[in-house]
């Protein structure tokens, strides 16, 4: 182990979580890994190698200072009263979109049109926590082919309520290898999840640098 940078735990590691955590392994940050299976963080931390660990979900929360939560909408909402006590304090960041499948293969909104998935998270979360929606605009697959992309890096939309992780969230997005762009509070949010006019899987529609993003922000 070898950073001094706050420590980043990973829960969850199905599409997004596994990619999230070889990100930040190949930007040379330590990450603690745990998902419902204590087997598949151990795999995962065995591949990534000296910089990755895998411990139990509870264990992950309370070494941790930042809390990536790389699960579904309503899966985040458990784990916020599983595991409420650890949860206390912490940065938590989460890529959620409020979408299930639509019985014809593709995806439908599970919340209102005008709700985001960053609102309703930010009204439950544990005490003191704070809250930056991230490291969901892109779909898995692009989240790792367009990781540290040369000559310049993509950019990863971030939204929160609090400036004073600013910093700490811009240092996460790029340790993932992308260009972080802050595009205001929690009440953006929508913009970056699915269907939102910033996200993958939504009006933008591919991966942008920030040279072609012309938005003021
Ligand atoms: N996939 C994408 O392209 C994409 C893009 C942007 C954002 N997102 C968002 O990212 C989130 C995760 O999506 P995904 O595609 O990575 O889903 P996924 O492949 O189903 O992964 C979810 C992970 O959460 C774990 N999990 C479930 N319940 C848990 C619990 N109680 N405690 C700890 N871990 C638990 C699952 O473990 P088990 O498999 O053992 O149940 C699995 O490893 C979702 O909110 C999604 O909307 C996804």
């Amino acid at each position: 182990m070898s950073t001094n940078k706050l420590k980043v735990a990973v829960i969850g590691l199905g599409n997004i979580g596994k990619v999230v955590a070889t990100n930040l392994v190949k930007g040379n940050r330590e990450v603690i890994l745990a998902s419902s299976k204590l087997e598949d963080a151990n795999a995962l931390a065995q591949q990534l190698g000296g910089l990755a660990k895998a411990v139990e979900v509870s264990a992950a929360i309370k070494e941790a200072d930042i809390v990536v939560l790389a699960v579904w909408f309503s899966t985040m909402q458990e784990l916020f009263k599983q595991y409420a006590t650890e949860l206390q304090g912490k940065l938590i960041v989460d890529p959620s979109n409020p979408i299930a499948p639509d019985g014809n293969g593709g995806f439908k909104k599970i919340i209102g049109a005008d709700e985001s998935a960053g609102q309703i998270i930010s009204e439950l979360l544990p005490k003191g926590a704070k809250l930056a929606k991230a490291l969901g605009t892109l779909g898995a697959a692009s989240l790792a082919s367009a990781a540290f992309q040369k000559p310049e890096a993509a950019v990863q939309f971030f939204a929160t309520d609090d400036n004073t992780i600013n910093t700490t969230i811009e240092e996460l997005i790029k340790d993932n290898g992308f260009e972080p762009v802050r595009i205001g509070g929690i009440n953006q949010s929508i913009r970056i999840e699915v269907f939102g006019d910033l996200h993958e899987f939504g009006a933008l529609g591919k991966t942008i640098t920030r040279k072609e993003f012309k938005q003021p922000v």
